[in-house]
């Protein structure tokens, strides 16, 4: 085999992995549907999990599959004017009447019917698109989608579906924000959406990936390094290129041909200030103050798992009035219930990181 030059590891945002872990099982429901044609379960697929889980290099082997079986692929951010990014992709150019997708426009007046029309066009570029071989579109970050052009997509989606047209959506963003939208009742297909929800990856699963991309480049690497890097990635996949990326390097400045436990302790270092500034920071920032509180009282509980009622009693609440601040970090999948009156972080090394900044959220 011909060995790889440079860093094998991508801890970039949306880079492809040199390897795909734990998703084999999705992406092979995905193929079956593929094969089976309009009308199968995975064909509408709505992807969720927090920052760095995954998101996007999922949704980019989907259109690799896809390609694979002939299909158009178009993928797009969902931020203002996606409707419009797909018709352009679809027609190659740009829409007559793309102003009229401004949100002030909220279904009403001359500009619902304007939208509409929009719609239509958009409608008859994915049935035309569909007919040439079949269809995929990818629709990225939708926490950041307007939502009437969530609506208007949704309502030609269930039209091509009518219609028996080879057609697949893959939405992708992250949980909570998935969910406020699937809950306005006028977006049915996104709850009808098969739902894959991203999380840790097995721990012999990422191993043996280490292992082996290690090996891919000529540099050999025992179990027990091998070991101590899984230990570190925690099965989050962000965490695992961070920690593969610059245990290779520290390897590579000595000019290694072996990854040595020195190597993965530097690697190791170098990787969590990343995931601290580049995951850690930014979900917090994201969250109400209250939300924050809550996190923190969890971070100084002593007991494993974390107790609901210790965590209220540190708060100097009940248990019911913590209630909604639980609930909304579990269905943003930064903490999880794990028995009973138990939560914990969902989210490696969040807890260390409250401790260790907790003066900063007093
Ligand atoms: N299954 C996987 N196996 C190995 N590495 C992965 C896997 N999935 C993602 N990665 C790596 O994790 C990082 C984050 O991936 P990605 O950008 O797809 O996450 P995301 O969920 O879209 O994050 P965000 O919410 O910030 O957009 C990338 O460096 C990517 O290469
Ligand atoms: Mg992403």
């Amino acid at each position: 085999m011909a060995q790889q030059r440079g860093n094998p590891f991508k801890p970039t945002a949306g880079m492809n992995p040199p390897e795909l872990i734990g998703r084999d099982e999705i992406l092979n429901d995905f193929r079956d549907a593929l094969e089976n044609g309009p009308g199968a379960p995975d064909r509408l697929m709505r992807i969720s999990g927090v920052r760095g889980v995954g998101k996007t290099v999922l949704l980019n082997a989907l259109g690799d599959i896809a390609r694979e079986y002939g299909f158009q692929v178009v993928d797009v951010a969902a931020n203002k004017g996606f409707c419009d990014r797909i018709l352009k992709a679809l027609t190659r150019r740009p829409a007559l009447n793309a102003l009229s997708v401004a949100p002030s426009i909220m279904g009403v007046g001359l500009g619902s019917i304007e939208l509409s029309k929009h719609e239509a066009d958009l409608g008859e570029a994915m049935l035309t698109a569909s007919q040439k071989g079949g269809l995929l579109i990818t629709l990225d970050e939708i926490q950041d989608a307007p939502i009437d052009e969530l609506r208007g997509l949704g309502n030609e989606i269930q039209l091509l579906i009518r219609q028996e047209a080879n057609v697949a959506f893959a939405f992708a963003g992250l949980p909570t924000a998935v969910d406020d939208a699937i809950g306005a009742d006028t977006l049915t297909f996104l709850q009808r959406a098969k739902h894959v929800e991203l999380s840790k990856l097995p721990d012999f699963a990422v191993g043996e990936s280490i292992e082996d991309t290690m090996r891919r480049t000529g540099k050999a690497i025992d179990g027990s390094v091998a070991a101590l890097l899984t230990d570190a990635a925690a099965g989050y996949p962000f965490m695992v290129q961070l920690v593969g990326y610059y245990t290779w390097q520290a390897s590579e400045r000595r000019g290694g041909e072996s990854v040595t436990a020195e190597d993965a302790r530097t690697g190791i270092e170098r990787a969590r200030a990343n995931f601290d500034s580049m995951v850690i920071a930014p979900i917090l920032r994201r969250l109400p103050q209250r939300q924050v509180e809550y996190l923190l009282a969890m971070a100084q509980c002593d007991d494993d798992p974390i107790s609901t009622g210790e965590v209220s009693r540190r708060m100097g609440l009940s248990t019911k009035d913590t209630s909604s601040y639980r609930k909304r970090l579990i269905d943003a999948a930064i903490i999880e219930r794990v028995g009973y009156g138990t939560v914990d972080f969902a989210v490696p090394y969040m807890r260390e990181y409250l401790l260790a900044h907790a003066d900063d959220f007093a």
